[in-house]
């Protein structure tokens, strides 16, 4: 447990980045032949080129040295043994054990494992029916943050994977016309539903899986008929089974797993009925070839780690707001919304493991959409505005579908040309046509999407932002904030139900409420 800003590597940084403040500095002058073999590395199909950043022979070996310093190594080690290193939760963090192959597999995995793989065979050849004996067309995965964004992000990375056996469908939010107008079209004999909930007693999700019987029920259905149409991904099987759910429709969750690093496991039942379970245990070995990488390559050559260093340097040396993650990949689409979740949930702290304050930034925004849209709204304040926002582009050099390759090689000159219009800029006498450049960007090159490649690439945000927390000194693991909100709701959910005021609410909230009661009558 390092305080980072007392370790000698960052107080080398803090002096050494004094260069890359002054007026005359020029990213594109650091260019020289090897540049690029010096600042690209590689795991599998994955390469990374860090070579357009803020950075020499110099910074990056400090950078290596502060992850030394902070004992990152042994951190690793730690997480991958088992130790209960989610401290205030008394919890060991153990997603990596759910893409560990066949034979270093904990039994439970196994047997989870088992129980999918029979449930999706069943499903799609129809020996899974649902209450009247109908094949199962549509399946509704019921769940919100890690029980849902993991699952519907990667179903539509891999909708060309998917077997067409089902129809997929996502509903998290607990306004009611998300859920309704995915019921609308549906036929209730022919549809699954999917309640992933590591709790079971999530407001969104309970509120949702509520809303989905009622409609099931509305169908025509009894209640001895429940257990034909839903299944549940829980921990919490006391209230699974009062919901009406049997041992035979329950997956297991486990409390070594955080949320936002659950769709390795049952919570990941959505993947499998979507793109089979071949597909599924595809994506766990990619993700455990990542595994294996971050473990044992050392760290200039470790993916993960460099690009966790990376935001490090601009957060805390160049106070960079928030950073920008531009797949130009429609099929990444979600990617954003996902890593949205497993950043700012896992790295918004401002204590440190041992509970002090924090006198130095963790956590950033993290924000962005697929280009080429993105060039066409928010570039513009990339290019020319007063932030300073780093970059991460991603991309595949193979198309889907090599009828489209000239289409398709559009999209990848997009991607190349930003992230050199981004450093070199474009440099004017007109300051208004000026574009001063110099804004640092990494590319990260996939060879083709497979699930193998998918499994790799979420992998490698997970180990950055474990990487990140390590250097931070912070816990990556809980969110106790998130819990705060929960709390609040239920409190205010009474008084805009009964209308009785409540001295426990402030003028502003109050006022709200009264307002809402007002235009409501
Ligand atoms: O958003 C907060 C959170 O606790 C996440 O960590 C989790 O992914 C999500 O709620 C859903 O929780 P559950 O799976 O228990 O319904």
């Amino acid at each position: 447990m390092v305080n980072p800003t007392q370790t000698l590597a960052w107080q080398s940084l803090t002096a050494h980045s004094q260069q890359f403040k002054k007026p005359e500095f020029l990213l594109s002058s650091l260019f020289q032949e090897g540049r690029f073999k010096e600042f690209s590395a590689s795991h599998g199909d994955l390469l990374l080129d860090f070579s357009k950043h803020y950075l020499t022979s110099e910074t990056f070996r400090l950078l290596t040295q502060l992850a030394e310093e902070c004992g990152l190594q042994e951190a690793i080690d730690a997480m991958f043994a088992g130790e209960k290193i989610n401290y205030t939760e008394n919890r060991a963090v153990l997603h990596t054990a759910l893409r560990a192959p066949a034979a270093d597999q904990l039994p439970e995995v196994s047997e989870a494992l088992a129980k999918m793989t029979a449930f999706v065979a069943d499903v799609h050849s129809g020996k899974w029916s649902g209450a009247h004996g109908s094949k199962i067309r549509d399946v509704v995965n019921i769940g919100i943050g890690g029980s849902d964004l993991g699952p519907a992000f990667v179903v539509d990375a891999l909708a060309t994977f998917a077997t067409g056996d089902v129809n997929l469908h996502f509903a998290s939010n607990v306004d009611p016309s998300h859920l309704k107008d995915i019921l609308a079209p549906l036929d209730a004999s022919t549809t699954l539903f999917v309640i992933a909930s590591k709790s079971f007693n999530t407001l969104e999700t309970h509120q949702n899986a509520l809303l989905a019987k009622r409609w099931f029920l509305a169908a025509g259905f009894t209640e001895d008929e429940v257990a034909s149409n839903f299944v549940a991904i829980t921990s919490n099987l006391d209230a699974a089974k009062k919901f009406g759910l049997t041992e035979q429709n329950l997956f297991p969750m486990w409390d070594w797993v955080g949320g936002r690093y659950s769709l390795w496991s049952a919570i990941g039942l959505s993947i499998a009925l979507s793109c089979g379970m071949d597909n599924f245990k595809q994506l766990l070995a990619g993700a455990n070839s990542m595994d294996e990488h971050f473990k044992h390559t050392d760290f200039s050559h470790n993916l993960p780690v460099i690009s966790a260093l990376l935001s490090v340097w601009y957060i805390n040396f160049f106070d960079a707001p928030s950073s920008a993650l531009v797949p130009y990949s429609q099929r990444l689409n979600l990617l954003p919304a996902f890593l949205q979740q497993l950043y700012m949930e896992s790295l918004g702290k401002s204590v440190n493991v041992q509970g002090q304050s924090l006198d130095y930034r963790t956590g950033e925004t993290l924000w962005g959409t697929p280009g080429t849209n993105g060039q066409h709204s928010y570039f513009q304040l990339l290019h020319q505005g007063t932030e300073f926002i780093p970059v991460e582009f991603i991309a595949f050099i193979k198309p889907e579908n090599l009828e489209s390759s000239t289409q398709y090689n559009h999209l990848l000159a997009n991607c190349l040309s930003q992230s050199m219009a981004l450093m070199n800029g474009d440099p004017q006498s007109n300051p208004h046509t000026n574009v001063a450049g110099n804004k640092p960007s990494s590319t990260l090159l996939i060879d083709v999407l497979t699930p193998y490649n998918l499994g790799s690439l979420i992998a490698y945000f997970e180990h950055k932002v474990f990487v990140q927390g390590v250097i931070w000194n912070i816990n990556a693991f809980d969110q106790w904030g998130v819990q705060l909100g929960k709390n609040l709701s239920e409190k205010v959910v009474k008084v805009l139900e009964d209308g009785n005021a409540s001295n426990q609410l402030d003028e502003s909230t109050m006022q709200l409420i009264n307002h809402i009661h007002k235009v409501r009558n």
